[in-house]
Parts: structure tokens; C-alpha cells; sequence
């Protein structure tokens, strides 16, 4: 499986480029979306490529890591709305954020790009022409979903209504979270446009399809299928492909119409390449940036044939257009198509999906701030990290134990035990005779099985084989006992040997960690004044030649107060709802895991001031002709004009009643087209919850004082 190991350690093109054995890797996670911050989830993801990406450089091939952020489509074009901000200011400051928490948890990127970039542009255009110029792009008139006062499509997530099955309110255009069942958006019960509030309605365009369905595309990936390296993303993928002759795949609808955050398609104006279309071509785009800035032969790298290897780390969520999507637009474009594709599982914290009102919706930032290295959650990662799609947990009791005692306990204690008579009695020199000690020689063997366990990303079992082996070397120590060898000068030779022994032993452990603890290694190996650590430096051992230095100490123990505050911090800071995150990847037939965070109706003090509730006077009100449940109203809020707005409660009021009174209403409601006119906002009014079993209407009514326009908060 893997390679011979090249003795060179630089992962640099140079003149040994060409030496036998070494690898050309390109290797990718996917891109994070641009409206939100990275959590552990993501986490998980970057840590194993990033882990992978170490172990591969270690054996000096030439590898390249590549990322950026996925920019583009609907969410983050009405988020920026929102924030009052364009698009682009938007992305250029996620992207920041995003850079300083891949940087803090050690993620070794070569290159982290945008998919807003003008090579981006390029390479979706020329794919795009290509793919044209093969007869795979067929223009179709299709009837969709539209707001009418936003004037825009309207993508399955951002509409809402009632369930047509249970009749739950407020459910999304695909599936009902109350009762559970899927059905089309034109199945709901008085939709809404989330974006408005108006009613959509049925509006045809023209859009541009993949045509997958192209006998061509199934062939290929029925034959491209069969080297996944996965199982079960084959087992998928031949259930999306169905038996032969059964046409099962679908074409894929790639434009959207205007107003869209995205690449207009050449040769359509005011169609737009569907997010999911220049994301992935967004790895090229980003390794195309680097290769131009660092002399790389980028069309040699995805040139078909090419000798290259291309990965893509993914979760199990987006393996749809990583196994179909994209491999069959890179073969029919005239491309390399990717050599495997590695999907994980999700992460769970305390067995559930992350969520905000419980504070398990960890941010990556939250991590940093509370002061936990973001290493010990690597190795906590790395240490249930496997090669198939299962889910991960992360237990915070069983985090702090882990991490306790195997890095602290078992490790990180063999230095600080023999360092220290090193120093002292033997001026910081090993004994050579002692590097030839048997139980170095099982670490020594140990490390090439730990290096391909990492290159078959089964973490988890080079990461318990390293701690056999700290076993194995804290049972020798106990065994010789250097604190009473130390007591006798005539067992100076025995001492010496003991040190050396545990300090080559801990440099070998150092040297299987390294791909999960690179910070930590980076101080072990200044510790031990020796060049950073290779594979191939299992062989070389330590030598008298060189002293190492004064030990430091190397790493603390998680603090459970860390863990409190890390809780506690994550519960203040609920981030914005992660509503609009998954709007993108709505169209993505795999609904396999909801990535939707939940957050069990709790809103946090920002949430709640987004609503802008004002003190209203009631200078007009009228019966609505035609209506028996609306009465018109005209209302002071303090602006330059009133406000119109028509409320549900002619049961209850007489209209000559209200004229006068001081009400509290939502200024800031989008307003919404009705059958009698614009309603430019809401009044609030209190009422049962069964309103037929108890009916009565009663509208909100501050203390005397309150004025017009006044804040409520
Ligand atoms: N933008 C798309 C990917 C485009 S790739 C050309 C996307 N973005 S995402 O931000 O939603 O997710 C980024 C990655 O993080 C995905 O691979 C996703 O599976 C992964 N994860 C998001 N939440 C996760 C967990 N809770 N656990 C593990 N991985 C998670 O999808
Ligand atoms: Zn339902």
C-alpha cells in the first residue's frame, strides 16, 4: 500500500522530486460554507485530513494541501442582506475567521483559498464549455417556487407552512421536524416565503442541466465506482446508480436565476452556476493559486492520466456530489478524476447532536478562549477516528481521562523521567551501546505498521499501538528502577543505560505521535536538539554526539474548570441560527444526516433582539370589507409616516375601541402582499393555545408614560 520510504523529509519540489517512491498528493477537505463559524464538527474533518497530510509529508513525498471557503448561493447572499453588508464583505471577513482557527488547531494547509477567486471563474467556465462541447448541458424550462416582493426563487429551505401530514406551523418546504415526513414544498399548507413572508407562487425560467442520465456518465461511473476506497460509500453509490439499464440517475440542475451570489454562466445572462458547481472546482481553483505562486506544473497535476493522486477528505453528507457530481464533470471535461474519496461520520458531543441551548455547540474559537490546547482534542479525535463513515463522540469525561493519562501519564512522563538524570550525572549525552537495547529495536519496528495505520486512516489503532509501546517503556523503567539506581555510584553504567534507553524510546513515541501533536513534537524535538522527525529517523537513533537540552515541561493536564468554562462559553455566545447553513446543500438527493444544529426553540438575547418591538399608537382603525377576521389599522411608531397593518382581531375589538390606544408592535417584519393590501408589520396580542376551546383576543397595552416610537426590550 504504501510507498518506499524517501529519505528526503522536505515535502518541497526539488531536484528529488524524481527519486524513486516519491509521491505527487494532492489532498482537499471540503470547503466550509462562508455564513457561519467552524465548529468541533468541522473540526473533525480538518483535523483527520491535516493528520493525514503529516503522516504522508513525513515519508518526504511532495503533497499539497489545499482549501478555501465555499462562497457563493443563496445563504450568505440574504445573510449579508441582513447584516447590511455586500457579499463580499461578508466572505473576506468568515474567511478570516476561518484562517485564524485552522492556524490555531494546527491545520497545515498549503494554500486557503475562496471560491470567489477569478481562477475559480476560469476553470468553472472552461469545465462548463467543455462539458457543452461534449453534449452534456441541455437547457429545460422548469416551473419553481418564486417571492413575489423579494423577486427571487425560491431555493426548498426558504419556504415554509404547515405540514401537510400533522399540520404542525412553521415547517420547511421538505420535511417536517414534528412529525417526521418528507413531501414537496407544494404539498405545504399556506406557504411562506422565509425570506418575505409573501405567498410564493409558480413561476417558470429556463435553467441548464448535467445531463447524468447520458449513458456516458453511467458507464463511467459504474467502472469509477470500483475504486472507492470505502465499502459503504460503494454500497451508496451503487444504490444511486441502480442495476444496469435501470436509468436511475437524474440530471442535475446547475443554474439559478438572478439576484444570485455567485458566477454568471457564460453565453446565459442572468444565470448563474448553482453553488455546488463552483465549489468543488473550487479545490482546483485554490491549488491553481498556489501552483502559479509556487512553481507547480498545475495542468500536469490534472491532466487525465496524470501521476498524480488526488484525495478528498468529505463528510458522509456531501458524498453525493463528491462520487458523482464531481467525478463525472472532471472525466467528460477532459480532467483527471480524483483517485478516492474519504468520507467520515458526524461528531456527536455527550452522544448528541450539537446543540445551542444545551452549550454543546462548540465553537473552534471557544476552544482557543477558554485556553484548552486544541492538540488534545487532535488526539482525542485521531484516537476514534477510523476508516468508515461511523459517527464520533465526543464524551467530555472520557476527553479529560484520555487525554490525562495517556498524554500526560503514560508520554509525556518518560522524558520527565529520565531527563533529569541525564542532565545531571551524564552532561545531557545518551550511551551509544544503549541504542541497541531489544525493546528499541520492537519501537523501532513498530513505527512503519503506526506510519501505514495513519496512511490507512486508522487512527485509532496507531494511536493505541503507541500507547502499548508507552506501556511497554514505563514498564521498563518501573522494572529498572532509575531513582534507585541513582542512589549507588557503581550503578552508574546501569543508570545511563536506563536514561538512554527511556529517552530514545520517548523520541521514537515522539516520533508516532507526530502527525496528531505537531506543536508538541516541535517542542520535544528543541527538547532533544535533533531536526524535525521523519519516518525514516526511526532508524537514526540518538548519539552522544549531541546533548539535549534542559527539559522543559512539555504539556498540562486538562483542567475540568476548562471544561465548565468551555460549556459555559458556548452557552452564552449562541451563535446566529444555523438555519440557513444546510439551504445550499438542500438540493443534494443524500439527506442523510440533517447537519441543522438543534436548538430546542431557545433563542439567545441576539436572536431576540433582532426582533424590533415598538410602542404604537392606534391613530386609525377600520373594519377590512370583504374580511371577518382583519381590521385595518394606522399606526404611529414614532416615524415620519404611519404604518398600515392588518391583524387578525375583528373577533374581539370593535374598531372605534382601539382609536387612541398605545399597542406594542414588530417594526422590522418583512411586510407582506395581502389580498386587501400591505401589511407593514404586526401587533401583539395574547391569546390560549386552543383557541377554540378558549377563544378571546387580547391586544398588548403598556403602562401609562410610554410613547410612540419607545423601544421595547
Ligand atoms: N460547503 C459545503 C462543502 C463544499 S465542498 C466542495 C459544506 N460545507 S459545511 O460547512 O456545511 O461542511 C463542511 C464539512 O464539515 C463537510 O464535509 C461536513 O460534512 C463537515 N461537517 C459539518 N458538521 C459536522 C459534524 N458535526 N461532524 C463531522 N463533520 C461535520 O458542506
Ligand atoms: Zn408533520
Amino acid at each position: 500500500m504504501s510507498a518506499p520510504i524517501s529519505a528526503t523529509a522536505s515535502a518541497a519540489p526539488t531536484a528529488s522530486a524524481h527519486e524513486s517512491g516519491r509521491r505527487q498528493i494532492l489532498v482537499t477537505s471540503a470547503l466550509p460554507y462562508a455564513n457561519g463559524q467552524i465548529h468541533i464538527g468541522h473540526m473533525v474533518e480538518y483535523i483527520q485530513t491535516d493528520i493525514w497530510v503529516r503522516a504522508l509529508r513525513m515519508h518526504g513525498h511532495e503533497v499539497y494541501y489545499v482549501g478555501a471557503d465555499d462562497t457563493h448561493g443563496t445563504p450568505i447572499m440574504l445573510r449579508a442582506e441582513k447584516e447590511g453588508i455586500t457579499p463580499k464583505q461578508l466572505i473576506e471577513r468568515v474567511w478570516k475567521e476561518h484562517k485564524r482557527d485552522f492556524d490555531s488547531f494546527g491545520i497545515s494547509f498549503d494554500n486557503y483559498y475562496s471560491t470567489d477567486a477569478e481562477e475559480n471563474r476560469v476553470l468553472c467556465n472552461s469545465i462548463y464549455t467543455s462539458l457543452q462541447a461534449a453534449g452534456l448541458i441541455e437547457a429545460r424550462d422548469i416551473e419553481q417556487a418564486y417571492d413575489p416582493v423579494k423577486e427571487m426563487f425560491l431555493p426548498d429551505r426558504f419556504i415554509k407552512g404547515e405540514c401537510p401530514k400533522c399540520g404542525a406551523k412553521d415547517q420547511y418546504g421538505d420535511n417536517c421536524e414534528v412529525c417526521g415526513s418528507t413531501y414537496q414544498p407544494t404539498e405545504l399548507i399556506n406557504p411562506y416565503s422565509v425570506v418575505s413572508g409573501a405567498t410564493p407562487i409558480r413561476k417558470t425560467s429556463t435553467h441548464y442541466f448535467f445531463k447524468l442520465s447520458d449513458p456516458r456518465c453511467e458507464q463511467f461511473l459504474r467502472g469509477w465506482v470500483s475504486g472507492l476506497a470505502q465499502p459503504e460509500a460503494t454500497n451508496k453509490m451503487r444504490e444511486w446508480l441502480g442495476d444496469e439499464g435501470e436509468a436511475k440517475l437524474a440530471d442535475w440542475d446547475i443554474s439559478r436565476d438572478a439576484p444570485y451570489f455567485g458566477f454568471e454562466i457564460p453565453g446565459a445572462p442572468g444565470k448563474y452556476f448553482y453553488v455546488w458547481v463552483d465549489a468543488p472546482v473550487g479545490y482546483y481553483a485554490s491549488f491553481k493559486n498556489l501552483a502559479d505562486r509556487a512553481g507547480i506544473d498545475f495542468d500536469a497535476w490534472i491532466a487525465p492520466g496524470s501521476k498524480a493522486e488526488q484525495y478528498h477528505f468529505i463528510g458522509k453528507d456531501i458524498l453525493y456530489f463528491h462520487t458523482l457530481f464531481w467525478p463525472a464533470m472532471l472525466e467528460f471535461s477532459g480532467h483527471r478524476t480524483p483517485t478516492n474519496v474519504f468520507a467520515h461520520g458526524f461528531l456527536t458531543v455527550d452522544g448528541a447532536k450539537m446543540s445551542k441551548s444545551r452549550g454543546t455547540f462548540i465553537t473552534a474559537q471557544s476552544v482557543i478562549d477558554t485556553g484548552l490546547n486544541p492538540e488534545w482534542l487532535r488526539y482525542y479525535f485521531a484516537a476514534k477516528l477510523n476508516s468508515t463513515m461511523e459517527d464520533i463522540d465526543l464524551n467530555l469525561d472520557d476527553f479529560q481521562a484520555r487525554v490525562n493519562s495517556d498524554l500526560v501519564g503514560k508520554y509525556v512522563n518518560i522524558a520527565s523521567r529520565a531527563a533529569g538524570f541525564l542532565i545531571k550525572r551524564f552532561d545531557g549525552r545518551v550511551q551509544d551501546s544503549a541504542m541497541h537495547h531489544p525493546l528499541l529495536g520492537q519501537l523501532r519496528a513498530a513505527i512503519s505498521q503506526i506510519a501505514a495505520f495513519y496512511e490507512s486512516r486508522e487512527y485509532g489503532r496507531a494511536l493505541r499501538t503507541t500507547m502499548e509501546l508507552a506501556d511497554a517503556v514505563n514498564a521498563y523503567v518501573d522494572t529498572a528502577k532509575p531513582w534507585e539506581q541513582a542512589k549507588d555510584p557503581a550503578n552508574a553504567v546501569a543508570l545511563h543505560e536506563t536514561c538512554s534507553v527511556s529517552l530514545e524510546a520517548f523520541r521514537l513515541l515522539s516520533l508516532a505521535l507526530k502527525p496528531v501533536l505537531p506543536k508538541l513534537i516541535e517542542s520535544v524535538e528543541s527538547f532533544l536538539g535533533i531536526a524535525p522527525l521523519v519516518w525514516a529517523d526511526a532508524a537514526k537513533p540518538l548519539s552522544s554526539e549531541n546533548a539535549i537540552n534542559a527539559y522543559k515541561h512539555l504539556t498540562t493536564r486538562v483542567d475540568p474548570k476548562q471544561i465548565e468554562a468551555l460549556l459555559a462559553a458556548n452557552r452564552e455566545s449562541l451563535a446566529p441560527a444555523a438555519e440557513t447553513a444546510t439551504a445550499t446543500a438542500a438540493a443534494a438527493p443524500a439527506k442523510t444526516v440533517a447537519k441543522k444544529q438543534d436548538d430546542a426553540g431557545v433563542i439567545s438575547i441576539d436572536d431576540f433582539a433582532k426582533v424590533d418591538l415598538r410602542i404604537a399608537k392606534i391613530v386609525d382603525c377600520k373594519a377590512v370589507e370583504g374580511s371577518d377576521k382583519l381590521l385595518q389599522l394606522t399606526l404611529d411608531v414614532g416615524e415620519e409616516k404611519t404604518r398600515n397593518v392588518f391583524s387578525g382581531i375583528k373577533s374581539a375589538y370593535q374598531p372605534q375601541d382601539l382609536i387612541g390606544k398605545l399597542t406594542v408592535m414588530v417594526v422590522n417584519l418583512a411586510p407582506r402582499k395581502m389580498k386587501f393590501g400591505l401589511s407593514e408589520g404586526m401587533v401583539l396580542a395574547a391569546s390560549a393555545a386552543d383557541e377554540k376551546a378558549e377563544p378571546g383576543l387580547y391586544i398588548l397595552e403598556p403602562h401609562g408614560g410610554a410613547k410612540p416610537g419607545m423601544r421595547v426590550k
